[in-house]
């Protein structure tokens, strides 16, 4: 009867407007998740939808930051992806009942990782599950880079393309190059794995630690000069971190070769992005592949638009049918293990 009475009052509350919501939602008894866009893959939503209360933001876009602070309010999860920024400032508006926060990424840069901690609140995150799908984009803007695809398509749509000619379109081939890898995790070991089916001559990598898993594919491991001043092709899968921030600068580019690819799915912010757009004008390197920029969406004035021998896409390292959805049911199994108290099937530690 008590209950009943809460929920009651409760329910009037919300419709005042006096309190946005409530953790255990009152009427229902059952947690409250808040997801930041309304199209998350359904498989995913609908999971959640079977013991939790949903309160989902109303457009397919990310959430504007205000709406965000006032829709968190009294959730005990929220489902986001790495548009939204989670903060102090987000974590006090939604207060101290918050348990979990689910990630539909593997990237976590967005999260304060240390103020989540302090509270006690868990993170869930989707390893493993876009390995392959990144690695297969990474190879096909490696590919579409080199060998200037976007640019022939271009050319062959409006009359450049007068006849064969021995010299047109060329490129640097993977067959006999040295490709570098920086970061040799899940996706940079996946993306090696499938370099070395060119019949690539050497893989160079660099990371903090030796990796057993170098041997498979014959992969040395170098320091991050010499992986510069020997690779063909540079190809960046390591996280944002305060040391990899801005770690293709002005003197790396300078250090690489006049006819190398730059690639990165990793993160915009790994690479300061005027340094590599003056490296791409006085061809200090020859060309990049970025999946990933700062900011995003890039500016349509951005310098490298303009580029030829820059290929930018927007950001769709994982962006399979197959695997979008598994990222969502993970990231929904994650948020349901944490608000029932049991091991999530990926927890970021
Ligand atoms: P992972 O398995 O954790 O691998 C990260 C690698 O980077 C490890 O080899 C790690 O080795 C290395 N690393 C970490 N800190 C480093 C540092 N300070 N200097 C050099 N290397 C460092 O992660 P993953 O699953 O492969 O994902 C990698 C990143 O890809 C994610 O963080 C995300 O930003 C990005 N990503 C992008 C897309 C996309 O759509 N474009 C999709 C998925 C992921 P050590 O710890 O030994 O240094
Ligand atoms: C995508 O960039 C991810 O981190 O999953």
């Amino acid at each position: 009867m008590i209950y009943k009475t809460l929920a009651v009052s409760a329910a009037s509350l919300v419709r005042k407007g006096l309190v946005n919501n409530f953790s255990r939602n009152m009427s229902s008894g059952r947690f409250l998740v808040y997801v930041t866009r309304s199209d998350m893959p359904e498989c995913g939503i609908e999971l959640l939808k079977k013991q939790c209360e949903v309160k989902t933001w109303k457009d397919a876009a990310p959430v504007p930051r205000e709406e965000f602070l006032k829709g968190v309010a009294g959730v005990d999860a929220i489902y986001c992806s790495l548009n939204e920024k989670i903060d102090q400032e987000v974590l006090d508006a939604a207060g101290p009942q918050l348990k979990v926060i689910g990630t539909i990424s593997v990237g976590h840069d967005h999260i304060d990782l240390t103020e989540c901690r302090k509270r006690g609140i868990r993170i869930g995150y989707t390893p493993d599950v876009l390995t392959d799908a990144t690695a297969e984009l990474t190879m096909a803007l490696l590919l579409a880079t080199s060998r200037r695809l976007p640019e022939a398509q271009h050319d062959a749509k409006t009359g450049g393309w007068v006849s064969w000619a021995p010299q047109y379109m060329t490129g640097p081939g993977l067959n006999g190059a040295t490709v570098g890898m920086v970061g040799f995790g899940r996706i940079g070991q996946a993306v090696a794995r499938r370099v070395k089916s060119f019949n690539t001559a050497k893989i160079l990598y660099f990371s903090r630690s030796e990796r057993v898993e170098a041997k498979e594919v014959g992969a040395i491991k170098v320091n991050f000069e010499e992986l510069l001043r020997e690779s063909d092709f540079v190809i960046v899968c390591a996280p944002l971190v305060p040391e990899t921030k801005e770690m293709f600068n002005k003197s790396a580019f300078e250090k690489m070769k006049c006819s190398a690819v730059f690639v990165n799915t990793s993160r915009g912010a790994l690479v300061d992005q005027d340094a590599l757009i003056y490296a791409l004008e006085n061809n200090i390197i020859w060309g990049a592949g970025l999946d990933v920029t700062t900011p995003e969406p890039l500016p349509l004035d951005s310098p490298l638009f303009k580029l030829k021998n820059c290929v930018v896409l927007p950001h769709i390292g994982s962006a399979t049918f197959g695997t979008r959805n598994t990222m969502s049911e993970l990231t929904a199994s994650n948020i349901l293990a944490a608000l029932n108290g049991t091991k999530m099937p990926a927890e970021l530690k």
